[in-house]
């Protein structure tokens, strides 16, 4: 639905604001300026800014009502509006903010989750590159184009930790790691507002979803969450904290009931925690319809409860609930909720209208020339194609069968995705008309990439959700002609994303039997696997020689891949989540407890912490890939077996490309506290660097702890060190390390 065309009305002033040009409020702080804002407001209009509405051109949630947004906007009772896109559309909407009596301008948020009009690899195939200043990129791109098109803010990063494939959401995120996560939140947080807000290609960001979604029981999403708060602390709540240290403008409260209450009218999260503790001083928005949702929860009675838990609570905005527009005054007025309350709120999003600039200019980030500029850019499509090379995992490469030469005679391309196009986009991605022309193929990106008289030999095989195997003989006879096959397989990309749990992550149809007939012809097999998360393939990961994990890579999927496939760039990423063998093992993560009676080993079950019918190990741990190089890592040395407070301990490894690529490996740095007032992880990462080696080189990788990286929540929520013996691994996964032991003495 569009809006009507917006046609000018007389609009009486009632009486004349002119703080905003007069040069003495120009010179105040922004407090202040908000301040004398705040001042002239009425209670309608302070609640009319707390208060989000979509806009009628997307939607990404259900509507509750479509009342008549243009004319609350005219009175001053919307604050922002969300999935307005589009410098037309954004100016039209301000526009009639500017109608209002206070002339307050809107906030335009937006999913730009990773990219707008260029699309990058999803977060999760970002998050697998461990290549933050790539991933700080990619956010900074997506700003470039979004603040171009009229966007204020985004509603990312996702900051979420997911222990949980079946969790649709796990594709928004950076996996499993609390470490990773809180680096990737920080590059994300940066990429989008580097240089401050107020810049106009600047967005604010948005630190989401505040707080444990990923927690999710059964991995189901929205639903309930309870952990422990050591736990809530030590794993779900350091990428919040990473991104408002890097000074997230915005945080997004979540869907889920944490402990028995939910995230939106959670006190202690939104409130204590985070504007308290953490001194947040940017606004807390809801999720979509999350106020109102409260009443389902079965923790308000009602809407007007509802508006009452979330404000007290410390939810400043409220998503299309219209919780706060219908109830808020009421609730005043029966002293329910305070004006300092509804004042602080309004402060806080004041605050960001002013930070953003948009009192000096409400239009400044709707400009056309902007607009058209950025809607095809070079750089952009570059830095997003060299995401997605970043983002390949190679999971398997026996004999050495990858790199493939270009001037191979015959490749099959075998697949449900050779041709797929807006797959590659992954879910929470823009549709483009031109969507056809501009995203690239796995098949034209193999075109691109081989010798002019390379012939591809292409049959789709099977559907990618299906029992039929009639394209399987099609299949067949493009094999019988090839040198390689080369298979396209996995998830749709929308099986993914929001509201997308999956019980069954194998993969899907009969897509693993056509692999099974591939691999029969005798002829040599790469499989690369599309997907959104980690999913369950053991007879291909047994039996195919190669295989790639190629996610969902973005507008330059196919060239990406074809860089790889054809050895013009070494795939250098690791899983940022474990896979399992089942799904019978989820949740699955690498940095889990000891337990009083651990197996020794994949196939110890006597009496002991194991399945009696599959391993402990995952399919593939986190932290794994490989390179078409190969690395040795020496012995660990270190500078001093005991460490004191305020000392540094050096833990230094050789690493040698031993292999025939120059190429990247990420050095894994994990710490183990032996024994400790609550237990402690097998393992814990503590940092990681990303190195580029020469065929033959060697380099010396120096990591430093200090007792900092030894601390945790003991059982009265304390965040300290505790004297004894402490294990350090360095290796290249989780579970492939070298290791030495010290001891850390207060
Ligand atoms: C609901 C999602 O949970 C949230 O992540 C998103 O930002 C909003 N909808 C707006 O689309």
């Amino acid at each position: 639905m569009k809006f009507k065309k917006f046609v000018p009305v007389v609009f009486i002033v009632f009486f004349s604001i002119n703080i905003f040009s007069s040069s003495i409020a120009q010179q105040k702080s922004i407090d202040a300026k908000v301040d004398s804002v705040l001042k002239l407001m009425t209670l309608d209009e302070k609640i009319g800014q707390m208060n989000q509405y979509n806009g009628d051109w997307e939607a990404t949630g259900p509507i509750t009502n479509d009342g008549d947004k243009q004319n609350q906007i005219r009175k001053g009772m919307v604050g922002s509006m969300l999935n307005v896109t589009g410098v037309e559309h954004t100016r039209l909407l301000q526009q009639m903010a500017m109608q209002s009596r206070m002339k307050i301008p809107l906030l335009f948020g937006q999913d730009i989750i990773h990219g707008y009009r260029t699309i990058f690899p999803i977060p999760l195939a970002e998050a697998a590159s461990w290549d933050l200043f790539a991933i700080e990129k990619s956010a900074r791109v997506a700003a470039v184009e979004a603040s171009a098109v009229g966007v204020h803010w985004t509603f990312a990063p996702m900051v979420d930790i997911a222990r949980d494939p079946r969790w649709g959401r796990v594709m928004e995120g950076a996996g499993e790691d609390p470490f990773l996560g809180s680096a990737i939140a920080k590059a994300r947080v940066q990429g989008f507002q580097r240089n401050g807000l107020g810049n106009t290609d600047a967005v604010m960001a948005c630190a989401k979803h505040f707080a444990a979604y990923g927690a999710a029981v059964g991995g189901r999403d929205y639903n309930a969450v309870d952990m422990s708060l050591r736990q809530l602390h030590e794993i779900y709540l350091p990428p919040f904290k990473a991104a408002l240290d890097a000074g997230a403008a915005t945080f997004m409260n979540s869907f889920n009931d944490l402990n028995g209450v939910p995230a939106t009218g959670n006190k202690y999260l939104q409130r204590d925690l985070l504007k308290g503790q953490w001194k947040f001083k940017g606004f807390v928005v809801s999720d979509w319809g999350s106020v109102r949702e409260m009443i389902n929860h079965g923790y308000s009675k009602n809407n007007y409860e509802a508006a009452m838990h979330a404000t007290n609570a410390g939810s400043d905005m409220d998503m299309e609930s219209r919780s706060y527009i219908q109830n808020l005054k009421q609730l005043v007025k029966d002293k329910k909720v305070t004006v300092a309350v509804i004042d602080d709120a309004v402060k806080r999003i004041l605050k960001k209208k002013f930070e953003m600039g948009l009192f000096d200019d409400p239009y400044k980030f709707s400009n056309i020339a902007r607009e058209q500029q950025q809607f095809n850019n070079a750089a952009h499509l570059q830095a997003s194609q060299t995401m997605a090379e970043k983002s390949i995992v190679l999971l398997k490469n026996n004999n050495q069968l990858l790199p493939l030469s270009k001037q191979i005679k015959n490749i099959a391309l075998i697949g449900p995705f050779v041709k797929a196009v807006r797959d590659n986009l992954g879910f929470w991605s823009y549709s483009w008309p031109d969507d056809t022309a501009r995203v690239v193929t796995l098949y034209q990106g193999i075109q691109n990439k081989v010798s002019s008289t390379t012939k591809l030999l292409y049959a789709k095989g099977c559907d990618i959700d299906d029992q039929n195997k009639n394209g399987f003989e099609e299949a067949l006879t493009a094999a019988k002609d090839a040198d390689v096959i080369i298979m396209s397989m996995g998830e749709a990309s929308n099986w993914s994303g929001e509201a997308k749990s999956r019980s069954n992550i194998h993969l899907p149809g009969v897509q693993e039997e056509l692999i099974k007939a591939m691999q029969a012809t005798g002829k040599p097999v790469v499989v690369l696997i599309n997907a959104g998360r980690p999913l369950i393939f053991n007879w291909t990961a047994d039996n195919v020689p190669a295989i790639l994990y190629t996610w969902w890579l973005g507008t330059k999927a196919g060239d990406a891949i074809a860089n790889v496939l054809f050895g013009d760039y070494n795939p250098s990423a690791k899983l940022p989540m474990s896979f399992p063998r089942t799904e019978g093992q989820i949740p699955i993560y690498y940095n889990h407890y000891n337990t009083g009676r651990p197996a020794a080993n994949d196939s110890d079950v006597n009496y002991v912490s194991a399945y009696i019918d599959l391993p402990n190990s995952p399919k593939f741990c986190f932290g794994y890939g490989l390179s078409y190089t190969s690395f040795n890592y020496s012995a660990i040395t270190l500078n001093k077996t005991k460490l004191k407070t305020n000392e540094k301990l050096e833990a230094t490894i050789i690493i040698t490309n031993t292999g025939n690529y120059d190429g990247e490996e990420v050095v894994q740095l994990y710490i183990r506290d032996m024994v400790a007032s609550v237990v402690r992880p097998v393992k814990e990462l503590k940092g990681f660097q990303k190195i580029f080696l020469k065929k033959g080189e060697s380099k010396t990788v120096k990591f430093i702890i200090t007792v900092d990286d030894l601390k945790f929540y003991n059982n009265e929520l304390k965040y300290a060190a505790e004297s004894g013996a402490f294990k350090i691994f360095i290796g290249t996964s989780s579970a492939e390390v070298k290791e030495v032991g010290f001891i850390f003495d207060k």
